[in-house]
């Protein structure tokens, strides 16, 4: 029997272009739920969300990385996801639980999507996350982990084959 999440786990790709077609209302909320349904230490889910649908406000947050974040001028929805760092000290691991579902989700909904790494990322000199908060308005003590473009792909990257995993990172019993 096919093992469906395997599959879907070889065809997940970054997808970086969208056409103009905005993504299904029924997929962004099953986007966020899945977020939402992310594993945290102790269960403190230290995470905020912050849904981002306006034209002018995606094209302002495509500034925040040199480069790298360019793919949100493309984008019909932006989430990015800050963690309350006064919570836990592993909101970066929760934090990117609920990236990785969301891309996940996404993928599985044929919503193209990519993850565009906000902590520790500045442009032009200045914090990725003082940019970001300069724009959203989110307080202190939540910190930026990481923005998830989304949009309907314009291309499809190929799915990796499962016979080309480099299986040299396997170490059993000892390294
Ligand atoms: C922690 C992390 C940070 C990333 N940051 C960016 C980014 O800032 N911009 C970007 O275009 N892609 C970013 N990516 C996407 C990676 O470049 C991509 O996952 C990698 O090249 C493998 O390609 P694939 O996702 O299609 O398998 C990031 C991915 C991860 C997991």
């Amino acid at each position: 029997m096919e093992n469906q999440l395997l599959t879907l786990f070889a065809q997940r790709r970054s997808v970086r272009a969208y056409t103009d077609e905005p993504i299904p209302e029924e997929s962004l909320k099953a986007i966020l739920q899945a977020g939402l349904l992310s594993p945290s230490g102790r269960g403190l889910r230290p995470w905020e969300l912050v849904i981002v649908r306006d034209r002018r406000t995606l094209d302002r947050l495509a500034e925040c990385r040199d480069g790298a974040a360019q793919m949100l001028k493309g984008a019909s929805c932006a989430v990015v996801v800050l963690g309350d760092s006064e919570k836990t000290d592993v909101w970066t691991e929760d934090c990117s639980n609920v990236m990785m579902n969301m891309h996940l989700m996404a993928s599985a909904l044929g919503v193209g999507s990519c993850w565009i790494q906000g902590r520790l990322r500045t442009a032009g000199g200045v914090s990725t996350e003082e940019i970001v908060q300069e724009i959203l308005g989110f307080p202190e003590h939540l910190k930026l982990e990481a923005i998830l473009s989304l949009g309907m792909p314009a291309a499809q990257p190929e799915a990796r084959s499962l016979d080309e995993l480099p299986e040299e990172k396997l170490h059993w019993e000892k390294f």
